[in-house]
């Protein structure tokens, strides 16, 4: 575990990280198939990793194809630009990563409007998406395309419910379904659905190797064969078109196939985070019964004295909004550190 080394934090404490799952390192498992990997020139569909891990992520998710990005973000703009025509409307959740975390990269890569949904523990609901999808083609409007986000991160990493995001699949009809499931494996584990079982309810799906699963670089995403092949060109506009890349491939590969089961352990200690938060702040909006997976969201009425304290007890967190704190668990670590930072909570002010 790294020592603290941001300036005022005390050093003599081992440096707790709760910003993000994406701050977690690879194993040596992953840094010994790195070392090994066989690589060619991705441009030339010559690398025998990258395709192995496309096709590997392909058969979990049961889609046609599969294709390598640099990053969740890059996923998600792809998606966007090979679902949507410029003009057209994309209907998604309000706080959905691609809507508000993507630096508007929506309107800027792809010319698209969102039609923004209310969500209610994460979820879309169907009778608003129905309402919504109305009015855009009462003004005319195509819409070409809806999203939902499975862990939904800002609801404090909650698992879509299967029935819900069937009924909403049934309710679109033949508008495309696009799932940002950076942590689809964290809600497969926590809800014990199958990835497969959520994605055979959408059209394309990107899941990201670089958060819990620990891996140092990247995202997948998936569809049909001629999907993919249209985002093999965007992702090349992005300038996101790789060459060696089995090197950081090997890794992922790793991720998926021994990093998904033991995310069950970062779930547990985010309860117990959890619950030390609703036991100092009582009125946060922090429901611990609602905490399944990793990440826990509450209010604070003077973030930064929260994040003061924690900082000077060597505990890193963040905000995703104004007045809402973030602590996310990961696989760098462990009970003990965890009771520390309850230890740490239990006299923040
Ligand atoms: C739900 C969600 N989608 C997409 C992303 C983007 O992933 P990346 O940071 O790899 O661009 C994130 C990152 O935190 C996320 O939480």
């Amino acid at each position: 575990m790294a020592r603290a080394n941001v300036v005022g934090m005390s050093q003599a404490l081992d440096l707790i990280d709760l910003r993000s799952d994406t701050v977690t390192k690879p194993t040596p498992e992953m840094r010994k198939a790195m070392a090994q990997a066989e690589v060619g020139d991705d441009r030339y569909g010559e690398d025998p990793t990258v395709r192995r891990l496309e096709e590997l992520y392909a058969e979990i998710v049961g889609k046609e194809a599969a294709l390598y990005v640099p990053s969740g973000t890059m996923a998600n703009q792809v998606a966007l630009r090979t679902w949507t025509q410029p003009g057209s409307v994309v209907l998604a959740g309000k706080n959905q990563h691609l809507v508000q975390f993507e630096r508007a990269g929506a309107a800027k890569n792809s010319n698209i409007q969102f039609g923004l949904i209310r969500e209610v523990d994460g979820e879309l609901q169907v009778g608003d998406l129905c309402e919504e999808l109305l009015i855009q083609r009462h003004f005319g409007l195509d819409v070409s395309l809806v999203c939902v986000e499975n862990t939904h991160m800002p609801s404090g990493g909650r698992p879509w419910k299967i029935d819900h995001l069937a009924e909403l699949k049934s309710a679109i009809g033949k508008i495309p379904l696009h799932m940002d499931g950076a942590r689809l494996f964290n809600a497969a584990i926590a809800s014990g659905v199958k990835p497969i079982e959520y994605t055979s309810k959408v059209d394309s799906v990107m899941s990201c190797v670089s958060k819990g699963l620990s891996a140092p670089v990247g995202s997948i995403l998936a569809g049909g064969d001629e999907f993919i092949a249209r985002a093999r060109v965007e992702r090349q506009i992005l300038g996101g078109q790789m060459r060696q890349a089995g090197v950081i491939a090997a890794a992922a590969i790793v991720a998926l196939e021994t990093m998904v089961e033991r995310l069950a352990e970062d779930h547990r200690r985010a309860k117990v985070l959890a619950l030390a938060v609703s036991e100092r702040y009582p009125d946060c909006g922090l429901d611990v019964v609602s905490v399944s997976t990793n990440i826990v969201v509450f209010d604070h009425k003077d973030p930064n004295s929260f994040l003061d304290h924690l900082n000077k007890n060597a505990i890193l967190a963040g905000t995703i909004s104004p007045g809402k704190l973030r602590l996310v668990t990961h696989k760098d670590l462990d009970d003990s550190s965890i009771d520390r930072a309850c230890q740490v909570i239990s006299n923040a002010p």
